[in-house]
């Protein structure tokens, strides 16, 4: 990315916008606001997750369709939440929504293995390179199998993960995902720093912590613990600071490197698989790793996740010694969603779809970008991108620490008063494409964007 001459914003303007934006937004969600006073009696938080209560104030949906949703004020948006990046097939599309009630009306639990299977497995092992499949509910739960299974077959403690990234809920990789850099320690030896209270600092000791995008300093990770490091888990593109993508031969470097000193390499594509390509980020940057995590986009929205791995790794699994295990997994209604998903809607020419909307965006984006010289550059892969507010790139978390949020936040106002849902604000989250996305809705990102420079640079 050329670095070039931008203007500078102004923080106190940014603040007077912030109230603007805030005092236009509130009236709009009334019965959001309401409601949420009224699920508080016994809810706690009155939200069902803590991030859905994210400032300015939750906001409650009623329905979905296609590429927008309307919540329960009745305002309409086009949506680019997209449930966390899992509805990339779009709200209720119809082949998902017949599988579902197709399944529902021959039962939608028995705790036991279906004629799904072969299918689903087939066509993962073809898209992301990887002979050997299982399915679980979340993506907490498919990386806390990785984590462990690659434990169980090294004998090893020591994980390595990348700082800034999250990979669920877990007390195994809870560490650093956004860490205060009081608290994160010197780029060289970051800190292990737990993302929640309540993770025992013995879970800490069992993790190292290294910048992105630098094989160096994965390097050094090994080298400094020899003969403990069962493996390394990396997000191969990372999607909590905008998008950051890995550079040229870092990928290949790092799975090199596990393989060299006797450890495996697992990507969690919970965000990236299936949507940066069919394939994911296999197929988009050219390495497979051990490991493929997935969930949230292969489900077609239902509670969902999958592992993949080579046979070395499963023969634990296939041979009894792992009991990879759980009272939902392969549940018939997420399998059946799954396999519409896979076969029926992201097939590959969706993916034509929607990298024709992905170069319509970032193309008209950085449009506006240059024209208002705002200090800000898009970037992005598939159905996944970010506008970040950074002249120089952002390659690794520190790098997206000098991105004032006040500006994030208030270009999320500026998406939300003008019909677009983005995921509760912050500067961390990307956009998501759905295959249901068109130009007119691309057309409104950008009209947004464009209100936002217009008022920062006025
Ligand atoms: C990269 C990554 N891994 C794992 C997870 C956890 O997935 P889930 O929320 O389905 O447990 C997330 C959730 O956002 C994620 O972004």
């Amino acid at each position: 990315m050329a670095v070039r001459e931008s203007v500078e914003i102004d923080l106190g303007r940014v603040d007077r916008l912030i109230e603007e934006q805030e005092a236009e937004l509130e009236p709009k969600h009334r019965a959001s606001i309401a409601y949420r006073k009224v699920a508080e009696r016994h809810v706690a938080g009155g939200v069902a997750s803590s991030w859905q209560a994210s400032p300015p104030h939750a906001i409650f949906i009623e329905r979905g369709d296609g590429s927008h949703i309307w919540d329960i004020d009745g305002n309409e948006y086009v949506d680019y939440h997209l449930g966390y990046g899992a509805m990339v097939v779009g709200h209720a599309h119809p082949a998902i929504v017949e599988a579902i009630e197709r399944q529902a009306r021959n039962g939608t639990h028995f705790a036991q293995p279906t004629k799904h299977l072969d299918v689903i497995g087939e066509n993962l092992a073809e898209r992301f390179s990887l002979p050997l499949w299982r399915f679980c509910n979340s993506g907490t739960e498919a990386t806390l199998e990785a984590a462990r299974l690659m434990r169980a077959k090294t004998g090893r403690d020591l994980l390595i993960k990348i700082e800034g990234t999250y990979h669920g809920h877990h007390d195994s990789l809870m560490f650093s995902v956004i860490p205060d850099p009081e608290l994160m320690g010197p780029r060289d030896h970051p800190v292990t720093v737990p993302q929640a209270p309540g993770i025992p600092q013995a879970f800490a000791d069992l993790v190292v912590v290294v910048p992105f995008n630098d094989l160096a300093a994965a390097r050094q990770a090994f080298e400094e613990h020899p003969g403990e490091v069962a493996g390394m888990i990396v997000e191969p593109a990372m999607m909590n600071c905008g998008v950051i993508l890995p550079e040229p031969g870092y990928l290949q470097g790092l799975a090199d490197l596990c393989h060299e000193f006797g450890a495996y390499l697992a990507f969690d594509e919970v965000k990236t698989g299936v949507t940066l390509a069919a394939g994911g980020a296999v197929e988009a940057f050219g390495v497979v790793p051990d490991i493929v995590c997935l969930a949230k986009a292969i489900g077609g929205g239902t509670p969902c996740g999958a592992i993949g791995a080579t046979e070395e790794l499963f023969r634990l699994v296939v041979d009894g010694e792992y009991d990879m295990a759980g009272t939902f997994n392969g549940n018939p209604l997420t399998m059946a969603a799954m396999r519409a998903t896979l076969t029926e809607v992201l097939t590959k020419d969706a993916y034509g779809t929607l990298n024709h909307v992905d170069g319509y965006l970032k193309e008209r984006l950085s449009a506006v970008i240059e024209r208002y010289r705002l200090p800000a550059y898009v970037t992005g892969i598939g159905a996944k991108g970010s506008v970040i507010y950074s002249t120089t790139p952002v390659r690794e978390y520190r790098d997206s620490l000098g991105i004032d949020e006040r500006i994030t936040y208030l270009a999320w106002l500026f998406q939300q008063n003008g019909g677009v849902f983005k995921s509760p604000w912050s500067k961390q989250e990307t956009w998501t494409l759905s295959v249901r996305h068109t130009d007119e809705d691309a057309q409104r990102y950008v009209d947004n964007l464009e209100a936002f420079a217009r008022a920062v640079t006025a």
